[in-house]
């Protein structure tokens, strides 16, 4: 079959999926099948596919019209301009994160040798992009998640980053009770409440891990204990800037008790909607 033909019958097969965006869906697809640039697409659009390819598109596009997200298929992610590989093991990065990690880049400016752990790192898109941005930094990611902990270390790897990130196996901050010196926690914390699955995307219900979307009846079952553990691991005048879901604005502001924390700030994304909050440690 030749490409665009190939094209043609993958946009009718998502759209009846009800895919959104199928276009642009089958040709990321048949861009990850072929190994090509978008381009070359538009190049060769009487390219005739091998039996191999058609069947490997043909099985990418099954798997899109489930609703799982292009990401998991084709195991990659941008995130602060660095490519990101991930399974269905971690959360895929999204690009309001990045406003977590321009939050701590402003902060961190004139530390020589900041000292930061990332809580929850998932694919370790937070801890690799500072890492990267504070070429002395010391910096640790933690996980509850032994998989996610792989990805994350790969990426390392990939990144060339791997002698800079110390990764550790840990329940919040629990692993790491011995260390009361961090300049900067950050985190980007499961946040969303049971009782509130209705109101996340389908495809992130069905596809993303569930430890690292829900935490407790009202999300707060991680947030509450990081925290707490945070004030404890971070120097005094430390911050801990966490990433919030829509609405939790109070709920967090709640936790951060004005004899514990000071210069408590709220950034809000570019729609406006409070999205980091962060606090320095009395
Ligand atoms: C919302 S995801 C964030 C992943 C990544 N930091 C990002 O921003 O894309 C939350 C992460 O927290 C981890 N997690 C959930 N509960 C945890 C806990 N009690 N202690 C440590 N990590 C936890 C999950 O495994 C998941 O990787």
């Amino acid at each position: 079959m030749q490409l665009k033909h190939a094209l043609a019958s993958a946009v009718e097969r998502l759209e009846a999926a009800e895919v959104g965006s199928p276009r642009m869906n089958a040709e990321v697809l048949l861009m990850f099948v072929l190994g090509v640039h978008r381009a070359y697409l538009y190049a060769h659009p009487e390219r005739e596919l091998t039996p191999e390819e058609e069947a490997r598109y043909d099985e990418a596009l099954a798997q899109r019209a489930t609703g799982m997200p292009s990401q998991y298929i084709i195991g990659h992610q941008e995130f602060w301009g660095l490519d990101f590989v991930v399974s269905p093991a971690v959360l895929i990065p999204r690009p309001e994160t990045e406003h977590l990690v321009e939050t701590v880049l402003e902060l961190a400016c004139d530390l020589p040798r900041p000292k930061i752990v990332d809580v929850g790192t998932g694919s370790g898109c937070i801890a690799l992009a500072l890492a990267h941005e504070l070429k002395h930094a010391e910096v640790y990611a933690v996980d509850v998640s032994s998989a996610a902990l792989e990805i994350a270390s790969a990426n390392a790897a990939r990144l060339q980053l791997d002698g800079r990130v110390r990764f550790v196996q840990s329940d919040v901050l629990k692993a790491l009770a011995v260390h009361h010196d961090f300049d900067f926690i950050a985190s980007n914390p499961p946040y969303v409440g049971f009782g509130e699955a209705d109101k996340v995307q389908k495809s992130v219900r069905d596809f993303e891990p569930r430890m690292a979307v829900f935490a407790g009846e009202r999300g707060l079952d991680v947030i509450a204990p990081l925290v707490q553990q945070a004030h404890k691991a971070l120097k005094p005048g430390g911050w801990l800037a966490v990433e919030i879901g829509y609405s939790m604005r109070d709920a967090v502001l709640n936790l951060l008790h004005p004899t514990m924390w000071e210069d408590v700030r709220v950034v809000p994304d570019l729609q406006g909607i409070p999205r980091v909050v962060a606090a320095r440690k009395r």
